[in-house]
């Protein structure tokens, strides 16, 4: 067997309950709550504009409704392993039970760019909306060289190059700050977040309600702008690449099923929080993105802070926005850095304990009872990569990461209803087998739409976890270990 081993359900559940030792708090609204705190972010407040002025202009309105169908059909998938195996460790575990531990590794160390990558992406983001909000309103201007990223990659290029600035040190500074929040205690994170997510609803609700009013309908003529003639550049490839791009801003409602561990009632409430929150930012991005592009040129989007810059356009009627936008932002973004550096170390918890990591992965703090090691080491991580790279680079990264597990994941769950037919499923996933083959046709065009040094990077994280897994994860695996033990029993 070896590194096709699959993990029994009934193993998974029994390691959930002998081994629980994180507080269970969460009920659904709350896990909607997490959901959307994940989702909306720099996607949406910074991700948006670029990908208008460089991909599909006002059709980046399509490009919403195309990567909030692929995520539809993802989430359906999600919501059924979720509520089968409602244990810690989101795709990664649902790979373990149904593909293997082969291709559970492979997720697991693939969901590192999405968890991972993402806290550093979206801190990123955050720090342009600080840097502008600081200037505008405090009278603050941060050097350049220290609110920028050191590093910066050319279209078709794979290695990096330098900017001449130092380090982004606001960025490096949430990471920590939010890193110390989370060892602290899962329960007044929540707390915390739920204010937050209120006030992010809100914001964007103000723009789309205000914004509306200040349309130019120029702005949006002609809605689908030509092709350049190259790839990805307008007309309908334009769109399918937006789309790959902004795929980002719908990251965040799998961060919910990273939490099965610590709601009340995992089969019923994992669904709600992973649909409802999916439903409602799919609403508010493809209206969003609608005001955005109608307020400004999308040729002006092309900056850090687009939101902003869009409401400016909408002249002095909206200037009374501005102000609130940036707040808003700060205080939004900082609640998906959050979340995100949350699911990180929660994953790492199960790979942790079954041997794949080493065992300190999975220490829980004896008073906060939070995975506290990984916590650390993971804020650690996003610090330095969060200082060091631009948001266009992570935000490539972290799309492609996330397809990928999607992927799987539609794939696990038509093997699991052709393999075990019989397990019960709370949430099941409608039309089977056509969701969740439209989910891995739709994930996986918007692959395609990622471009060629993104999957480059991409094969070669791949490749790196698949060194460590034969050099670590294979010889240390508790699954192996326990079917060796059989093995050898056996007459
Ligand atoms: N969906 C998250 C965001 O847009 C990652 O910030």
């Amino acid at each position: 067997m070896g590194i096709w081993s699959k993990k029994s359900l009934a193993r998974l559940q029994d390691e959930d309950s002998a081994g629980h030792e994180m507080h269970r708090t969460l009920n659904g609204l709350q896990l909607t709550l997490l959901g959307i705190g994940a989702i909306i972010g720099a996607g949406i407040f910074v991700v948006t504009g670029t990908a208008a002025a460089q991909h599909a202009g006002p059709a980046i309105v399509l490009s919403f409704v195309l990567a909030g169908l692929g995520c539809l059909f993802a989430g359906l998938c999600y919501a059924e392993f979720a509520s089968m195996i409602p244990v810690a460790g989101s795709a990664y575990t649902y790979g373990y039970a149904t593909l293997g531990e082969l291709v559970a590794w492979i997720i697991g160390w693939d969901l590192m760019l999405e968890y991972l990558f993402a806290s550093s992406a979206v801190a990123v983001g955050w720090s342009g909306y600080m840097t502008a909000f600081l200037r505008d309103y405090v009278g603050v201007a941060l050097p350049a060289a220290l609110s920028n990223a050191p590093f910066e990659t050319a279209p078709g290029s794979l290695i990096p190059h330098a900017t001449g600035a130092i380090i982004n040190l606001p960025a490096v500074l949430l990471v920590g700050v939010l890193t110390v929040l989370l060892v602290v205690g899962m329960r007044e994170s929540a707390r915390v977040n739920n204010i937050i997510v209120f006030l992010k609803i809100g914001i964007v609700l103000l723009v789309i309600l205000f914004g509306a009013f200040h349309i130019d309908q120029a702005n949006w003529t002609p809605f689908i702008p030509p092709n350049t003639g190259r790839y990805g550049e307008f007309g309908w490839s334009g769109i399918l690449s937006g789309a790959g791009v902004i795929f980002f801003a719908y990251i965040g409602f799998d961060a919910v099923s990273t939490a099965a561990q610590e709601t009340k009632n995992p089969s019923k409430d994992l669904p709600t929080g992973i649909l409802g929150s999916l439903i409602v930012c799919t609403v508010l991005y493809v209206l969003m993105a609608g005001v955005m592009t109608g307020l400004a040129p999308y040729s002006t989007l092309d900056v850090p802070e687009p939101v902003y810059v869009a409401i400016s356009k909408g002249g002095p009627a909206l200037a009374w926005l501005r102000p609130i936008v940036g707040l808003g932002a700060i205080a939004g973004l900082a609640s998906v850095v959050l979340v995100m550096l949350m699911g990180q170390p929660r994953i790492f918890f199960a790979m942790s304990r079954d041997g794949l990591l080493p065992p300190f992965f999975g220490r829980i703090h004896p008073r906060y009872r939070t995975p506290y090691i990984s916590t650390l080491i993971t804020g650690g991580v996003s610090m330095v990569v969060a200082g060091l790279f631009p948001i266009g680079l992570l935000g490539h990264l972290v799309s492609i990461g996330t397809l990928f597990a999607f992927v799987v994941v539609c794939a696990g769950i038509l093997v699991l209803r052709y393999t075990r037919p019989d397990l019960p499923r709370p949430f099941r996933t409608p039309f089977v087998p056509v969701v969740p083959i439209l989910g891995i046709l739709c994930c996986g065009a918007l692959m395609l739409g990622l471009g060629l040094e993104t999957w480059l990077r991409l094969i070669i994280w791949l490749g790196l976890g698949l060194a460590i897994y034969f050099f670590y994860g294979r010889k240390h695996s508790r699954v192996a270990q326990a079917e060796a033990r059989e093995g050898a029993r056996a007459p």
